[in-house]
């Protein structure tokens, strides 16, 4: 059902900063918030806080209150109802607003940095799901943050739900990263799986725009750019160079999608945009092409609208992220994630009453038994005795006896170990896993 987002109360917390006023009661500690944006992102948050907001108080002990929200055209009809009073389409009324975080999900460069400074030069906390807009000022903006005493926040900026930028800037922060490469733009990604199973380009396009994939105008995920804008922000927390300064040599899916699919295939592979950058002698190169990569490698088995993030590193090995890249709900919870950062709460391990149950369900089972001659009868009858089939038979080893259970749950297979070590056959299982 559809909810109305509550009216904004009057304020009764400190406005800006995590901290509590000395001697206040406890409870939730109110964050007001102004959203700029009501579109796939903005309206998937809204809806995330209207069904999170009861667990986010009990974790982390804040009430997120929406207090205005910015639109091109308040009259249009929204997925998630918002209180008509909240929606405004003037930048001056949204700015004037008395808020302690901003949320920008409006995209695109002037509007959007017209807020992101305002908020800055304020001491606020600004939480950006834009790429065009770090790529082009992230440094500058960083910048104005750290003198105003505000945050800068933009983990749904790249790969959607990833959390590839908080990995780089904190789990990786002194690591000596080398290269960083992988498929950063969902929707191109979505394109190329749906034509390579024989969908037209325009339909597969058709399709990653109704599902909330691609930009309201894909051109820039379709050339390139969108990739080129993540991968320069990608550079800049691993190697620190600005984004704006970094040269990114382009090529997309257009003019000729169809021909990337053929020559791929013709070339024995599988056709994707990769992003890359490399930290070398002469400094940071960064590229984004389309590549043919084998369909059983990590790239060519990055499904639909999946990111990949593969991050070489010289100490820590290879590390690869994957995830879903775009879309609402994913990216929508980046930004909530970064809204309950910049609130300042601690970092908390949820600790629920959730109830612990056993897992009762069906696996197939590789087992095996030493023993030989009498072996395989003993393995049928112990298993028939434990309420369990044994669907095939493998090959026997030359002192082991194998066989495949039917579905069977693993408290039926513990029994069933537990007889045959009783039995003194020395069992060994394996639970059979397709996929990943
Ligand atoms: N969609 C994704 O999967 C995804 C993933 C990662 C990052 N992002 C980024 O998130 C941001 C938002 O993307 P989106 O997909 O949510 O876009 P969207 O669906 O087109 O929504 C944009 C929203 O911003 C409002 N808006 C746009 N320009 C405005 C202006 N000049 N003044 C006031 N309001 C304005 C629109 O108002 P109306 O509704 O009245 O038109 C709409 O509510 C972009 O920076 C995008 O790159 C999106």
């Amino acid at each position: 059902m559809i909810q109305t987002i509550p009216a904004p109360a009057p304020r009764t917390e400190p406005r800006t900063g995590p901290g509590r006023e000395p001697g206040r009661e406890a409870g939730p500690r109110t964050v007001r918030v102004a959203l700029a944006g009501c579109g796939t992102v903005g309206g998937e948050l809204l809806r995330l806080l209207r069904d999170r907001g009861p667990a986010i108080e009990r974790a982390h002990d804040l009430r997120f209150h929406v207090v205005r929200v910015l639109v091109r055209n308040p009259a249009r009809p929204r997925a998630v109802e918002v209180t008509p009073g909240l929606l405004t389409a003037d930048l001056d009324v949204f700015l004037a607003e008395d808020c302690d975080l901003v949320v920008e999900a409006i995209g695109g460069l002037e509007t959007a940095g017209r807020i992101a400074r305002h908020t800055l030069a304020r001491g606020r906390g600004l939480i950006s799901a834009n790429k065009a807009l770090l790529a082009a000022t992230g440094a500058e903006l960083d910048v104005l943050a750290r003198e105003r005493g505000g945050t800068l926040s933009y983990e749904a900026a790249v790969a959607g739900g990833v959390p590839v930028i908080r990995v780089l800037r904190e789990a990786l922060a002194q690591t000596d990263v080398r290269s960083i490469h992988g498929i950063l733009n969902g929707t191109t990604n979505f394109i190329l799986t749906r034509m390579e199973r024989g969908a037209s380009f325009a339909a597969a396009l058709e399709e990653a725009q109704a599902r909330g994939f691609a930009e309201a105008d894909p051109t820039l995920d379709l050339n390139g750019q969108d990739a080129a804008d993540k991968i320069a922000i990608l550079a800049w927390q691993a190697f620190g160079v600005l984004p704006a300064r970094l040269p990114v040599a382009r090529r997309g899916l257009v003019p000729h999608p169809d021909r990337l699919i053929a020559d791929a295939a013709a070339a024995g592979g599988t056709a994707r945009l990769v992003a890359e950058c490399v930290n070398g002698p002469e400094g940071v190169a960064a590229a984004v092409e389309p590549v043919v990569v084998s369909r059983d490698s990590a790239l060519g088995r990055t499904p639909a609208e999946e990111n990949l993030v593969i991050v070489e590193t010289g100490s820590s090995g290879t590390l690869r992220l994957a995830g879903p890249g775009a879309g609402g709900g994913p990216t929508a919870s980046a930004v909530l994630s970064d809204l309950i950062t910049a609130a300042g709460a601690a970092p908390a391990t949820r600790t629920r009453s959730a109830p612990a149950t056993v897992d009762r369900r069906a696996h197939r089972w590789a087992v095996s038994i030493a023993g030989n001659g009498t072996g395989k009868g003993r393995l049928a009858a112990a298993a028939a005795a434990a309420g369990i089939t044994l669907a095939d038979a493998l090959d026997p080893g030359p002192a082991t006896v194998r066989a495949l259970t039917g579905p069977t749950s693993r408290p039926l297979l513990h029994g069933f170990i537990r007889s045959l070590e009783q039995a003194g056959l020395e069992p060994v299982a394996l639970r059979v896993v397709s996929g990943d």
